[in-house]
């Protein structure tokens, strides 16, 4: 595990980017895992401004995100995939077809974007974490064997994500579909970003403790290739 120290959030923003550059300059039809959130917002600023300014293409590029709603259509406004073509997908060349994301409320939607998965590989899988050390939506107490499912979102997820929803907790979906731990670990490369104080003590657990199902970022001290990233704040308690 390389963890890279910036100075704030702009800094760790375009270090991610060096990053998932050095990927896509080494194979153009790099297939992308890609993550929600306001962590990654940076990154793909970064992303759609070099490939303006400087033609970096996507046009050969697959992608598979990490999450999805379950009971929202995917055009509503909070969907993930609303998310995504507003801050990346709208602003470079990624083909329409080439786009993934979890969609669907059965096993059977999860198998189909493990099968899905499985034809391309991660060539990098961009990460956020919880203040919880959850990554995806893959809460503490998930099993490190889990492949996508279905969670049940926890109240507290609910009620932080109300503000989305016209401060209304009954409008926020009650269910996501998610990539699982071990598929997460099939990714070929790990980016994880986490950036402010209150990323602190996951950044503790995910790099120096011990590796738990309690803080489901813990397993990527057993994968073979992850870069962090982050800030001076977020890496206060591993100094
Ligand atoms: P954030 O979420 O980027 O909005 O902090 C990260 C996460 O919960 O994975």
């Amino acid at each position: 595990m390389e963890v890279i120290i910036c100075k704030d959030y702009d800094e760790a923003s375009a270090k991610a980017y060096e990053v998932m550059k050095g990927v896509i300059s080494a194979k153009d039809d790099a297939t992308l895992g890609l993550a929600t959130g306001s962590t990654p917002i940076g990154l793909y600023k970064n992303m759609i401004k070099d490939h303006k300014e400087n033609g970096v293409s996507y046009a050969k590029c697959h992608s598979f995100n990490l999450d999805e709603y379950v009971g929202i259509d995917r055009n509503h406004e909070q969907s993930y995939y609303t998310f995504m073509h507003e801050n990346l997908f709208n602003h470079i060349d990624i083909k329409e077809e080439n786009v993934n994301l979890p969609y669907g409320d059965d096993q059977a939607a999860c198998d189909a974007y493990e099968k899905a998965m499985d034809g391309y590989k991660i060539d990098i899988q961009v990460l956020g974490i919880g203040a919880n050390g959850h990554i995806g939506f893959n809460e503490p107490g998930t099993s490190f064997d889990s492949l996508t499912h279905i969670v049940d979102l926890q109240e507290k997820t609910i009620s932080d994500n109300a503000r989305f929803f016209n401060n209304d907790m009954n409008l926020v979906p009650k269910k996501a579909i998610t990539m699982g731990i071990a598929t997460i670990m099939k990714a070929k490369k790990v980016l994880l970003i986490a950036t402010g104080a209150n990323k602190a003590d996951a950044v503790y657990g995910l790099v120096k403790g011990e590796v738990t199902e309690s803080l489901p970022a813990s397993i990527l001290q057993k994968h073979p290739d992850v870069v962090v990233v982050v800030d001076e704040a977020a890496a206060s308690k591993i100094k």
